[in-house]
């Protein structure tokens, strides 16, 4: 494994504004990768400021550590999936923090690493976990699920119109030879699928859903944010860049609904929505890159920022 970083932060300077980083305050990078956005609030932090950074891949603690250098004395490490957050930051004695950033998904260091096995561009074994420690491998999701099974994944997190022909391609496959390289998976898409006019590789969709089954990247989002918000202190704020619709839409409505606004859409005399105001929206519409950031960063194309700020209330 090399350490060199190749990821660079997406939205920089709107992540720093938004989270507005206070020099003796307490912040978390939940999902530190290989430290682009750390490095911006470390530099901001003085004093007893505190940042708690975790990632639940450890070759991008490492990668991060290479590039923060020195730049630790406020800094805290944790290889751990963010959804425990609550349980570190009580095992830590801290109450309540002054920011929270989660920056979802996949890093260009992960992608870029054919061990990994996340990319279709890159031959390598068919991996896709973050965390090395857990053991449902794509490999094995491939080998073992059936055709209902992969079919739903597919659809589900990759909202890929050919996931049942792709889904029954793959189990015949299988009957001859089991998956065991990304080059695999993704020669068996393209017959299915052709290689088309398209810009985007025909397995694009497959390897997303994959990913997010893999990592059940999904599972548990709504919760998470919903106890990140309970977890800011007054004025605190919640940053998260989403690189998909499937999350990003996860991301706006739990805002939403801490906003105390509507989500059920439904008339008001039979809405239920708690209409209880945590938060205030900062982002009426999603921030995405400019265009110049797209050209010095093409993955940064998808991104989409929401940031909310907690409401100072006597009871929240
Ligand atoms: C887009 S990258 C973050 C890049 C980082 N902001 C930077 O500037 O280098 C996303 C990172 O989140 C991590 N990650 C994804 N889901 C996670 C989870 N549930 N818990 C902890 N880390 C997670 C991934 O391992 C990956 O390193």
């Amino acid at each position: 494994m090399g350490t060199a970083v190749d990821h660079m932060p997406v939205l920089l300077g709107e992540v720093s504004d938004f989270l507005r980083v206070r020099k003796e305050g307490v912040y978390v990078d939940c999902t530190q990768g290989s430290g682009g956005h750390s490095d911006e609030i470390l530099s901001q932090l003085e004093g007893t400021g505190q940042l708690i950074a975790l990632d639940r891949d450890q070759e991008a603690l490492d990668r991060a550590r290479e590039r923060l250098g020195s730049h630790t004395r406020n800094l805290q490490v944790f290889h751990q999936n963010f959804k425990e957050l609550p349980s570190l930051l009580s095992r830590l004695g801290v109450g309540a923090v002054d920011g929270c950033l989660l920056d979802l998904g996949v890093s260009s260091d992960q992608l870029g690493s054919p061990e990994r096995g996340f990319s279709f561009q890159l031959e390598g074994p068919i991996d896709m976990r973050m965390d090395t420690r857990q053991e449902t491998t794509a490999a094995q999701l491939l080998n073992e699920c059936s055709v209902e099974e992969l079919a739903e994944i597919f659809w589900r997190y990759g909202e890929e119109k050919a996931a049942r022909r792709i889904a029954t391609a793959i189990v015949e496959h299988r009957k001859s030879s089991k998956f065991c390289t990304t080059t695999d998976l993704a020669q068996v898409v393209e017959k299915v699928k052709g290689r088309g006019p398209h810009r985007i590789h025909p397995a694009t969709l497959v390897f997303q859903a994959l990913r997010i089954e893999v990592n059940q990247e999904l599972v548990g989002l709504e919760e998470f944010l919903e106890q990140a918000i309970s977890l800011l202190a007054p004025q605190g704020r919640l940053v998260v860049i989403a690189f998909h619709s499937l999350e990003d839409r996860i991301v706006k409505t739990v805002f939403r609904k801490a906003a105390g606004k509507c989500v059920c859409f439904r008339p008001a005399e039979f809405c239920d929505c708690p209409r209880v105001e945590q938060v205030r929206i900062l982002t009426r519409k999603p921030v995405t890159p400019s265009p110049q950031e797209i050209e010095s960063n093409p993955r940064a194309r998808s991104a989409k920022l929401r940031a909310v700020e907690k409401i100072e209330t006597t009871d929240n």
